[in-house]
């Protein structure tokens, strides 16, 4: 048997931002409504190194399990903080279909859900938009955001990565961590490790998409805030056991009722930001659905692509 092996360039030759956008927006809905499937990710950890995690799912004719890292001491030692792969299988006769590099189908599909989330929940007439954080899956957001004709400002710790993707995307280097934190949207996508908004530090109308904190002890927003804030989730089982709300979960400050699934926003089943002035909070843990959506959209393009393949 032939199995199409996808690598990170093969991706992003196959899947345009646009249809990452789009794929991902479906994949939300087709999830909410109970037609995509996906058990909770299982962590396996090896902490303060890392962690892996196994996710599958099932949907639009397809069964995928993605093996993925996130290691976030590897960029010190030169190595990529997110890896793995990402098998894409038939659903009616178990047949492998495709190989994927893990990193190119997470990236495009955290950068889609971040904006998606924004688009559905940020302040009408938002003006100014932020990514924090420029590592792979900032910058992908990053370029996400110029396909689709925004202007965002860049922020990183590190001059050089904030520079770099600055220029590759003819984007603006913010003066400083607090003007991009202060814009109307906000994407942030740093390892989690530091706080990036204090107690009181939200702004009115303000919307985050917070992308960095998909794990157990990760944070990028004070606890605290979490209450001034109307709260969303990408799915509530993941978000209350691994991710910016977990904390919260745990200290009784959040419960279920406090958090809406965006995909239920998404598939007008539930309000979104209630008043200009509301402050909404997006915890992204990332979910199997959306690497299918990119995964099946990229097996979708295959015909047109030049793709090596694995004999098993
Ligand atoms: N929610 C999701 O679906 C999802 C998907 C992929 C990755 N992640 C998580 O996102 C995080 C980033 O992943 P990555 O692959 O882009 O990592 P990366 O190591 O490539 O990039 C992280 C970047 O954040 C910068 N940074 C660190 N602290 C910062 C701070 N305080 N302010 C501004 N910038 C800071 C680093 O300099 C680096 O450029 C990880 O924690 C990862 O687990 C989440």
């Amino acid at each position: 048997m032939a199995v199409l092996f996808f690598s990170g360039r093969a991706v992003e030759e196959a899947v345009s931002p646009h249809e990452a956008y789009d794929a991902v927006r479906a994949a939300f809905v087709a999830h909410h409504r109970g037609e995509w499937t996906m058990p909770p990710k299982v962590y396996v950890t090896n902490y303060p190194a890392g962690d892996f995690r196994a996710m599958p799912a099932l949907g639009g004719g397809h069964a995928l399990l993605k093996w993925v890292t996130s290691f976030p001491g590897n960029p010190a030692r030169g190595l990529p903080t997110v890896t793995g792969l990402v098998l894409l299988s038939d659903a009616e006769t178990g047949q492998l279909e495709a190989v994927l590099d893990a990193a190119a189908v997470t990236a495009l599909r955290t950068a889609a859900a971040a904006v998606v989330a924004a688009d559905v929940l940020a302040r009408p007439g938002s003006s100014s938009v932020a990514v924090v954080g420029c590592g792979v899956n900032g910058a992908e957001t990053a370029r996400m955001l110029v396909a689709r004709g925004q202007r965002p400002l860049v922020w990183d710790v590190d001059p050089a990565r904030r520079e770099a993707v600055a220029g590759r995307l003819g984007a603006e280097v913010a003066s400083s961590a607090a003007e991009a934190l202060g814009c109307d949207v906000v994407v942030t996508v740093t390892p989690g490790t530091t706080v990036l908004f204090p107690e009181g530090s939200l702004a009115d109308g303000q919307h985050v998409s917070l992308m960095g904190a998909d794990g157990p002890g990760k944070a990028e927003v004070a606890i605290g805030e979490l209450r001034r804030a109307r709260l969303f989730c990408d799915d509530w089982e993941q978000a209350s056991h691994g991710g910016e709300l977990a904390a919260g979960v745990e200290a009784g400050l959040v419960g279920r009722d406090d958090v809406t699934d965006v995909g239920a926003v998404l598939a007008g089943d539930a309000d979104g930001r209630a008043s200009a002035r509301e402050i909404t909070l997006f915890d992204s843990t990332g979910l199997a659905i959306q690497d299918l959506a990119i995964a099946s959209a990229a097996l979708a393009k295959a015909g047109e692509l030049d793709l090596p393949t694995i004999a098993l």
